[in-house]
């Protein structure tokens, strides 16, 4: 069955010119793009977005990166999305990341790892309606 999981192209991947390489790595693993935008967080709302990782020592750290620039959010289809992603994407750690990963090829470091993906369905279920309304996820 078809699943629906939530990603971010985090700032220190469209800084240094990664978006459409990803976007390409994303397409070619077969996942279609339900919706795509372009915006900069306020730390609020990055704070927000993070909630669960609040009481963690690099919370702070993580607020500012994902407020500090472009991010492009998205939501991807396809049969196991959630779990294709997460392996697609590689490591948190990116020198800890499999060959062919995303982060193995486009990040910089744990904190600066190039993309998000959901890690659960309830996960999801909160990411994908903290960016998308409804009209734009037909
Ligand atoms: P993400 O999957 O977006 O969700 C939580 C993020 O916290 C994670 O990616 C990392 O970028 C970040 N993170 C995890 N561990 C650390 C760490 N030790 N130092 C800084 N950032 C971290």
């Amino acid at each position: 069955v078809s699943q629906r999981t939530f990603s971010i192209i985090k700032p220190d991947a469209v800084k240094n010119g990664h978006a459409a390489a990803i976007l390409a790595e994303i397409s070619k693993a077969g996942f279609k793009l339900v919706a795509i935008k372009k915006i900069v967080l306020t730390k609020e709302q990055a704070a927000g977005f993070y909630y669960v990782h609040a009481a963690r020592p690099f919370f702070g750290e993580l607020v500012d990166f994902m407020s500090s620039g472009v991010i492009y959010p998205m939501v991807l289809e396809k049969e196991n999305a959630i779990a294709d992603l997460r392996t697609l994407m590689g490591a948190t750690d990116p020198a800890k990341a499999d060959e062919g990963t995303i982060r193995k090829m486009f990040a910089t470091s744990i904190g600066e790892n190039a993309i998000h993906g959901s890690d659960a369905e309830e996960t999801a279920a909160f990411e994908i309606p903290y960016f998308f309304a409804g009209y734009e996820l037909k």
